[in-house]
């Protein structure tokens, strides 16, 4: 009898006694049941006991062997039948990105965003991606909005670009400083227009409305902590961040919208826009780790490996070790200038600017190309 979701094994075996079995369960090393087992429970008529396993030679298939001491702790009697549960600590196989990334390819685009996908498809795509026969059913309003904060270059639009690809929509992409204008009033009225059109589809199509996502880049700008401050910019800030909440809360019977917004400086934006209901899942972009930039690597690598233009030479893994506190951006980067070094190397070493198609050809991005690449890139 399996249990999927536990991974546990029930069967029922004789209890086998042996002398020379000490603190153990002992099962006969054959057992298949054995492999990934490392926990072992008699399930007595009171109690599921446990004990730690051994595999024994002496002990008969598919029996266990228990020493004295054990028998007499437990009450287990000699030669009766026991139910015993086998259960596997190991991991399910594969985890939520590993489906995630089978269906919609995440890391051909972005590297080392495991638990950031599993995050926004968690607490955000789920209820628009999963069977509706079920999420109907709970009732719940959808998650209206996201915001991505972290340092710059770390991926943060990428990622919102991605969550539009995965939902299929074109998103409005809209640097929030680009909000404000100079006439009276028109910041205020540009905030509204981002939204008209899913206020309009809302109205025609009800729930059967499509989808809108509008992308915020810099929203600490139109969303600024609201001052006390009584200057005239101030006041317009204060009330471009009044009209988004407004549009925002105009929504809450709507679910056809999902903002997603990036910024620095998450200490700039107004709490009450990340409220529950608002832009509720906060996620933090770190700077990516050894394998995050190893991924960030193969993604822009990928190109000159299967076009046969990476030499042979190159040390990926001291390249990687080179761009500690490095962003995606970096990597991408450094990829770009360690290309541009070779064709600079090509030429000189040919001594002529002229070079064929045939020759050109053969160029082959090497070790030295990265490490000069290295040595240009700058950051903090
Ligand atoms: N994890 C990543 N995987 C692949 N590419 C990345 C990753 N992180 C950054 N990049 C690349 O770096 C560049 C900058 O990324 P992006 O614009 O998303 O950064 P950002 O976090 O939005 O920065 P900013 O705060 O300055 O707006 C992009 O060209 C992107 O392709
Ligand atoms: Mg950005």
């Amino acid at each position: 009898m399996a249990d999927p979701v536990s991974k546990r094994v029930v069967i029922e075996t004789k209890l086998y006694y042996n002398e020379n079995v000490t603190n153990y369960v002992a099962f006969h090393p054959e057992d298949d049941i054995l492999l990934d087992t490392n926990r072992v429970e008699i399930l007595n008529k009171y109690v599921a006991t446990e004990f730690e396993i051994i595999s024994h030679p002496t002990v008969t298939k598919g029996a266990m062997a228990l020493n004295r001491y054990q028998r007499k702790k437990y009450h287990l009697k000699k030669y009766h039948t026991y139910s015993v549960r086998f259960c596997s600590a190991k991991q399910p196989s594969r985890t939520l990105f590993d489906i995630i990334n089978e269906r919609f390819a995440l890391k051909n685009k972005v590297g080392g965003m495991e638990r950031v996908f599993e995050e926004i498809f968690g607490d955000v795509l789920l209820p628009r991606l999963y069977p509706q026969s079920f999420v109907s059913k709970a009732d719940i309003s959808k998650t209206r909005g996201i915001l991505l904060y972290g340092p710059p270059g770390v991926g943060k639009t990428l990622i919102a670009r991605t969550t539009c690809d995965i939902l299929n929509v074109k998103p409005k992409i809209i640097r929030g400083p680009e909000i404000f204008t100079c006439m009276l009033g028109e910041s205020e009225q540009n905030i509204r227009n981002l939204f008209e059109d899913a206020h309009n589809d809302q109205q025609t199509f009800g729930s059967n409305s499509k989808l809108h996502m509008i992308i915020f880049d810099e929203i600490d700008a139109v969303g600024k902590n609201r001052t006390q401050n009584c200057s005239v910019r101030d006041t317009v800030h204060d009330s471009v961040t009044t009209q988004l909440l407004a549009e925002i809360d105009g929504m809450l019977c709507l679910d056809n919208i999902l903002i997603i917004g990036t910024t620095n400086l998450i200490e700039a934006i107004d709490p009450a826009l990340l409220r529950p209901g608002r832009i509720e899942k906060v996620i933090k972009i770190e700077l990516p780790n050894k394998t995050a930039r190893s991924a960030i690597f193969n993604i822009y690598t990928e190109s000159l490996i299967r076009n046969g233009a990476l030499n042979g030479d190159v040390d990926i893994n001291n390249i990687i070790s080179r761009t500690e506190g490095m962003t995606g951006a970096h990597i991408e980067q450094i990829v770009r200038l360690a290309v541009h070094a070779a064709m600079r190397r090509d030429i000189l070493e040919r001594d002529k600017f002229d070079i064929s198609e045939e020759e050109g050809e053969l160029l082959e991005i090497c070790n030295r190309d990265f490490v000069e690449a290295l040595s240009k890139v700058s950051y903090n």
